[in-house]
């Protein structure tokens, strides 16, 4: 162990903290994370920091270290690393995660490195802690930011609880090709739904006040347009127009910023021709020049390292500095900084100046996560346990995986199942697993914790059901031999519940596929099922659209259940048995066939729009062009009327305000809740634009014969779009307006806008 001068804690209780402290503000008093970053108590704080820094100090904090996760999903720390703290060398450490490992890594930094700056410490927090909540495109489905927000709050409360500061989520990478697995992460295909989830993910993580010890920093990523890698494979290039940039894949990030995000990660691919962790224009004129982002750059796991093989680097030394030049703060994994900024500052390659400025970045972030003022922040294993499975956590993620559902198909009336009488046989590979529902990134999540659709369906089931089971196949292997039980069940049933879809492994990171059917011998075993005559519901669970044509025509029902977390079983059973009318409406578009794709509901008309009457225009010749189901789709169990789209004037002048209203009522016989959209179409612009836009949504929940009336804003900020010099602007024209259940089924009007 290397002599430490007395300069750690006393010196910092005498000298520092008292000048942080004064920096902060006063108890009670809100500020928003921007104002709290740039008070002057904490300037002055980060400065005299600054001062008392050496190089290899300030390097220190720009490196981020992984913990080893053993099968035991226990973090650990090596000896090595516990070296590095001590020597200051460490400025943040992801995936070690509980209390009591924690308080001690620490512990470690505050008492036993020189200057004692407390780490940051870091996980992928995506969709719940310990407590697994549905992933973040069945979120989604609920078209409501509120409910999502209180998800990534209960999220946050059971990780800062095991001593996690910071989660590298939101993921906001607008998705339009579903064979990428990451499309499971993230809000889907659409900027405007992607942008109010961001908002509202940030908002959850981060509650008012970074400080308090459960607020969790949030780190929207992958910055950017990650999501736009050809043919859908991971890490793949992204070639997209400036304007496809801006107008699809960066609001997102925007909203997040604009939401408070801390921090932002910057992601793997190339933006025509330039790889993000290099790229000046994003992260430092753009995300800091136009948004006037504050916080810190963290890159992705050795992204800083990958620009060797991007060959924009010919060398580690020479990535390590285009990455800080370009406005990387922090190195996740590389050890690029770590090995490689301090020649490279002897040599005059990286000049003290830019290490100051990545610095001072993070060190902000610290003070306003409240860390210098308790570097612990209630990292406690009491606190943790009594965080963690939290009874109202559970309620809540059982709330959200309800609301997540999307019906996609009931015909006469299978759904919802009878609580009276019968025999309901549950079939399928996911119908009795728990791993796989915990979805990708499930954190501290848990199989043991997994309500399955097999036991939520039995909890639910009255004394006069009775529910049995056949697994009939598994997920991706080729045996068929299950199938004679499983159809067995089914002949002496009264209705089948088949249970089908992916495992957890088939999306999330690295999980791109060339096909989207239904893996291994699903499919024939659903169509073994209907070929019993039985009613059969399918449920499906997965992370992406898959293409199942002939069960959406065969089937007696179609629920897109995704992958739900900890409460699946229990809230499917509350939709499949009534007790929660389904209200999920797909954030994503169901292709027919993976020839289709890219297919996404806010596509250009093209000189030729497709026409099944007209040979000479854009369309497969062997496939309908229409999506198996569009954007916006999902079912009730009641029905609704829309009518009466009725705008307030004809004209809108610039600073105008354009209400639109809508009328719906509940046409069926059972409570409802109806998710109605609002789509722009600007025919009056000098650049092409999409067919529809999402500009608006309103949940509205009515009894049956009940009448609502919804209403939309339209603000000029709602019609703009980048002009032919990218300039961001509305020119005089006509919009129209589009206001229905989901994308293709719509009411229409038009008005003009004359500035
Ligand atoms: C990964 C992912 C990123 C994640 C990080 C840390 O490779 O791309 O989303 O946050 O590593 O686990």
């Amino acid at each position: 162990m290397t002599n430490r001068s007395p300069l750690s804690r006393s010196y910092l209780a005498g000298f520092l903290l008292p000048l942080l402290l004064a920096a902060a503000p006063m108890a009670g008093q809100e500020l928003p994370i921007l104002s709290r970053c740039s008070g002057s108590g904490v300037e002055r704080a980060v400065d005299s920091l600054l001062s008392l820094m050496t190089v290899d100090e300030k390097i220190g904090q720009m490196v981020q270290y992984s913990a080893e996760r053993d099968t035991l999903r226990v973090g650990r720390l090596t000896v090595a690393q516990q070296e590095l703290i001590r020597e200051g060398a460490v400025g943040s450490i992801l995936n070690l995660v509980g209390a009591s490992v924690v308080h001690e890594a620490q512990r470690i930094a505050v008492e036993e490195s020189r200057l004692g700056i407390p780490i940051i410490f870091g996980l992928d927090v995506i969709h719940g802690f310990r407590t697994i909540f549905p992933i973040p495109l069945a979120s989604a489905s609920t078209f409501d930011p509120d409910l999502v927000e209180k998800a990534e709050r209960a999220a946050a409360r059971e990780a800062t609880a095991a001593g996690i500061h910071w989660t590298f989520a939101p993921m906001v990478d607008i998705a339009r090709d579903p064979r990428w697995g990451r499309i499971a992460e993230g809000a889907g295909e659409d900027t405007y739904l992607g942008s109010a989830m961001a908002a509202a993910r940030v908002r959850g993580f981060q509650d008012r006040d970074l400080s308090r010890p459960d607020a969790l920093l949030a780190c929207p990523k992958h910055f950017a347009a990650y999501g736009g890698a050809e043919g859908g494979r991971d890490y793949n290039t992204v070639d997209i127009s400036e304007r496809t940039l801006r107008e699809v894949y960066l609001p997102p990030f925007h909203a997040a910023i604009d939401a408070g995000a801390g921090s932002i990660m910057c992601s793997f691919n190339e933006i025509a021709g330039v790889p993000s962790s290099s790229n000046k224009r994003l992260l430092t004129t753009i995300l800091r020049g136009e948004w006037g982002f504050p916080g810190f750059v963290v890159s992705d796991w050795n992204s800083i390292g990958e620009l060797l093989n991007h060959g924009i680097a010919a060398a580690r030394s020479e990535a390590g500095a285009v990455a800080l030049a370009a406005g990387v703060d922090m190195d996740m994994e590389a050890n690029v900084y770590h090995q490689e900024l301090r020649e490279a500052v002897k040599r005059g390659e990286v000049t003290t100046d830019q290490l100051d400025r990545a610095v001072r970045r993070i060190l902000r972030m610290k003070f306003a996560l409240g860390l210098f003022a308790d570097p612990y922040r209630g990292c406690d294993p009491a606190n943790e346990s009594a965080a963690v499975l939290a009874p109202e956590h559970r309620a809540l993620a059982r709330d959200v995986a309800r609301r997540s559902i999307v019906l996609l198909k009931n015909e006469k009336g299978v759904l919802p199942l009878r609580r009276d009488a019968g025999t309901v046989a549950v079939v399928g590979p996911l119908a009795d697993d728990a791993v796989d529902l915990l979805g990708p990134w499930s954190a501290e999540g848990r199989a043991e914790d997994v309500v399955t659709a097999l036991r939520g369906l039995r909890s639910a089931a009255t004394g006069e059901v009775n529910v049995e089971y056949a697994r009939g196949c598994g997920i991706r292997d080729s045996s068929t031999s299950g199938f004679g039980e499983a159809l067995a069940l089914a002949r002496r049933s009264d209705v089948v519940v088949a249970v089908v879809g992916e495992s957890r492994s088939m999306s999330g990171e690295a999980a791109s596929r060339s096909s989207l059917d239904l893996p291994g011998r699903q499919e024939e075993l659903v169509e073994a099922l209907v070929g019993t005559g039985k009613p059969v519901v399918v449920v499906l669970m997965n992370g992406r659209p898959l293409t199942i044509p002939w069960i959406a025509d065969r089937a007696g029902a179609v629920v897109e259940a995704w992958f739900l977390g900890s409460e699946a079983g229990s809230a499917l059973a509350d939709v499949l048995f009534g007790e929660y009318n389904p209200s999920g409406r797909l954030p994503v578009t169901f292709p027919r066939s993976v020839g289709q794709i890219p297919i996404y509901y806010n596509h250009k008309n093209t000189g030729r729009p497709p026409s099944e009457s007209d040979r000479w225009t854009s369309k497969y010749i062997d496939l309908p062009s229409t999506p198996l189901y569009p954007f916006g789709f999902g079912l009730s169990y009641t029905t609704f009327a829309h009518s009466g789209l009725a705008l307030d004037r004809p004209v809108m002048h610039r600073n105008d305000t354009l209400t639109v209203l809508a009328t719906v009522k509940n046409t069926g016989r059972r409570r409802g809740m109806e998710t109605v959209q609002l789509y722009l179409h600007n025919s009056g612009a000098n650049v092409t634009r999409p067919v529809q836009q999402l500009r608006g949504f309103r949940k509205v929940e009515l009894n049956p014969g009940e009448t609502g009336i919804v209403e939309f804003r339209l603000t000029e900020e709602e019609l703009k779009f980048y002009d032919l010099d990218m300039h961001w602007t509305v020119k005089a024209g006509a919009f129209q307006v589009m206001v229905g259940p989901n994308c293709a089924e719509t009411q229409s009007a038009t008005f003009e806008y004359r500035p």
